[in-house]
């Protein structure tokens, strides 16, 4: 299934990008954007739930469904594909992780330094002062599956706590973009795995990569995307593939 070419190439490699999207996740229960029927933007409208015009006009829903997801992030468990990344950034010398996810569990399985292109559930900040805001409890007390919830109130300025992710219409954060763009511009090999690349900039990485030469690995279950970019593409589930490859390059 995979070609010893590939794993000649991962072998021969100085610096290593991995950039994740949902689909890494979705085998630990979080659900993905796109995916038809199950995927988050089905269900939801991202109008009203990411974007600061959908925040204003009703707080409660969107800090609840934000709640929602991180309670349901909580409860889930880094997967194989987590951890296969965690173990290969052992036997490359140089491995950089940027993630779309705004989930924890790349660094749950143990994958040391994460580059969040798109925030993290896990650092909320003031709506009206930016300043970072502290859960005061980790756990949430009770399920919320969604239901609305009054946003706290920040403990500097008393504005509204909003939730640490990128909204639709918003920079992405700058120290994390210039680190990921200088990876993406440095490496030998960049894999995306378990993203659709339709969410720009992010989806500019790979191509950036492919500009100066790296090989380009595309690990997803769809065949759609990156078809001009990616020298490999690995049709499959990221935790069944992504071990796999692992125990390759110990052989
Ligand atoms: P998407 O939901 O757009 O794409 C998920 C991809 O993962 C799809 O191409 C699936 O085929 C693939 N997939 C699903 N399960 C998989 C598995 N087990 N193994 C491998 N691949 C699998 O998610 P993203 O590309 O991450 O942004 O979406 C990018 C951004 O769009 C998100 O970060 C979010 C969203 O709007 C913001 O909220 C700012």
């Amino acid at each position: 299934m995979i070609d010893p070419a590939l794993i000649d190439i991962i072998k021969a490699a100085k610096r290593v990008v991995v950039f994740t999207g949902a689909g890494i996740s979705a085998e630990s229960g979080i659900p993905t954007f796109r995916d038809a029927q199950s995927g988050l933007w089905e269900k939801y409208d991202p109008e009203k739930l990411a974007s600061a015009k959908g925040y204003r006009a009703d707080k409660d829903l969107v800090w609840g469904w934000y709640e929602w997801r991180r309670m349901k992030v909580m409860q889930a468990q880094p997967n194989a594909g987590h951890y296969a990344i965690a173990q290969l950034a052992e036997q490359v010398p140089d491995l950089t992780v940027i993630t779309q996810n705004v989930d924890d569990l790349h660094e749950r399985a143990g994958s040391q330094t994460v580059i969040h292109l798109h925030g993290s559930l896990f650092q909320p900040r003031c709506f009206a002062c930016a300043r970072p805001y502290q859960f005061e409890n980790t756990a949430l007390d009770e399920p919320i599956d969604g239901r609305c919830l009054a946003p706290p109130s920040c403990q500097h300025c008393h504005g509204r706590i909003r939730p640490g992710v990128v909204w639709f219409g918003e920079n992405l954060p700058t120290d994390e973009w210039r680190q990921a763009e200088t990876a993406a511009k440095n490496c030998d090999v960049f894999f995306a795995i378990g993203t659709s690349g339709v969410v720009m900039p992010a989806a500019g990485l790979p191509v950036m990569a492919a500009k100066v030469g790296a090989t380009v690995i595309k690990i997803n279950l769809d065949s759609m995307g990156l078809e001009k970019v990616a020298k490999y593409r690995l049709q499959a589930k990221s935790g069944d593939v992504l071990p796999l490859l692992v125990d390759l390059l110990n052989k």
